[in-house]
């Protein structure tokens, strides 16, 4: 037996050391502040499974994270503000590098050059905040549109469409069709209307691609009292209540994904982890397809870059077995399997020529960075989240009926002038 044990205890650290993962030698806990419930629980307990291979000697106790991220934001910040070490690892989202770094430890002192470089380096460019790299770049997400081919195929159109004008007609007809045959809970169109950072995501993608700009340009410039941005708010209000439910204010990404999955919408723009979770559902199956986010003015359609990598947090009494656990959770080992469950493109380079990846990901590709559209976190920093929350409730008010789109940009765009002081 006690051979035996050696001999398990002698692999695990071939295992790690082939991964460069630094588990230490002491007995260790961490919490993981982790994924909400509903989301993909099991891709992160099979993670924790497979560390526990290669680290025995550190324990992850995993406990669920709110999927709002303000409402993430606000408890992060509550905890740092306090210096709090009740969680050693967090998610941070691709937008908040900028706004955490003080409280977050610089992974370059405790991960290999040698796994820093298997990641993206648009990513890696993102997480690094004055040089110091703040978070591990884990899962990209992009907005996509989800839709039904045998529905569409059910009210003669030939393919999905690359308008929002096309959008509206289609899901219309759609909406119509399978009301007057019986089902009245039907909806051509689901997506993320509540006030926050959701809505900044869709509305970015309405005005870029409407040809309005992205908020705030990479140069600092305000982006948000012009036409084609005026319209492109206009046209998201007069879907409420017509081709989306009225509900559709109050809605996030797991209350589109729900109608969705119910099979009761033709259309939902979503991120990519909703294509794993519709394949598993059970009305919908495979009958899916994924495509483009529509064109506006700007004859392009727009997708917003969403995603979320792995920090440790500087309050951590453990921070080399919290960044052992982040080390490993974003290896390409991991990610490997963590992309696959999640149906999230990876973050390391590599594993887009990865036969298993492209098979269950047809819709990945590594310049997706490239492609996206991001949000202004970077030009803004730790003013961001104040930024995202000026614009989407804005954007909410002319959603909602509360104010007219010209009236709401304008009053925006004095409200970032006042915050970014210009
Ligand atoms: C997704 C994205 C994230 C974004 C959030 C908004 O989780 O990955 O970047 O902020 O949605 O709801």
């Amino acid at each position: 037996m006690k051979k035996l044990l050696i001999l398990f205890g002698f692999i695990a650290l071939l295992t790690a050391q082939a991964q460069n993962i630094n588990c230490g030698t002491e007995e260790a806990t961490i919490t993981y502040l982790g994924d909400p419930a509903g989301s993909h629980p099991a891709a992160e307990a099979a993670t924790i499974e497979r560390f526990k291979e290669v680290c025995p000697n550190i324990t992850v106790n995993r406990i669920e994270g709110d999927a709002n991220v303000q409402n993430l934001l606000a408890v992060y910040l509550t905890a740092f503000e306090a210096q709090s070490p009740d969680f050693d690892v967090i998610r941070v989202d691709v937008i908040w590098p900028g706004l955490l770094a003080e409280h977050l430890l610089d992974l370059n002192d405790y991960v290999a050059q040698a796994q820093i470089d298997t990641y993206l380096p648009a990513l890696i460019q993102n997480n690094t905040v004055d040089g110091r790299l703040v978070a591990l770049p884990l899962r990209i997400g992009f907005g996509m549109l989800y839709y039904r081919p045998d529905l569409l195929e059910k009210y003669g159109f030939a393919a999905p469409p690359t308008t929002w004008q096309e959008l509206e007609s289609m899901a219309q007809t759609i909406q119509d069709g399978e009301r007057a045959a019986g089902n009245s809970e039907f909806w051509g169109f689901v997506w993320q209307g509540n006030a926050y950072e959701g809505l900044t995501t869709n509305a970015l993608e309405w005005q870029v691609s409407n040809g309005g700009g992205s908020i705030i340009s990479p140069e600092g410039e305000i982006q948000v009292n012009n036409e084609a941005a005026i319209a492109a708010f206009e046209r998201a209000a007069s879907w409420v209540g017509s081709i989306s439910p009225p509900g559709i204010t109050s809605y996030q990404e797991e209350d589109a994904r729900a109608v969705w999955h119910a099979g009761n919408a033709a259309f939902m723009r979503n991120w990519p982890y909703a294509y794993s979770t519709t394949l598993n559902s059970e009305a919908i199956g495979d009958s899916f397809a994924v495509a483009p986010l529509p064109a506006g003015d700007a004859g392009t359609g727009a997708s917003s870059l969403g995603g979320w990598h792995i920090g440790v947090s500087k309050y951590s009494s453990q921070p080399e077995a919290a960044a052992a656990f982040a080390a490993y959770m974003t290896s390409s080992e991991n990610q490997k399997f963590y992309s696959i469950d999640t149906s999230s493109p990876p973050a390391v380079l590599a594993l887009y020529s990865d036969e298993d990846i492209k098979a269950a990901l047809p819709f990945a590709s590594p310049d997706i960075v490239e492609i996206t559209t991001a949000r202004p976190s970077t030009v803004t920093a730790e003013k961001y989240n104040e930024v995202s929350t000026l614009y989407f409730s804005a954007v909410h008010s002319v959603l909602t009926g509360e104010e007219d789109a010209d009236t709401a940009v304008a009053l925006l765009e004095l409200d970032l002038e006042a915050l970014l002081g210009e």
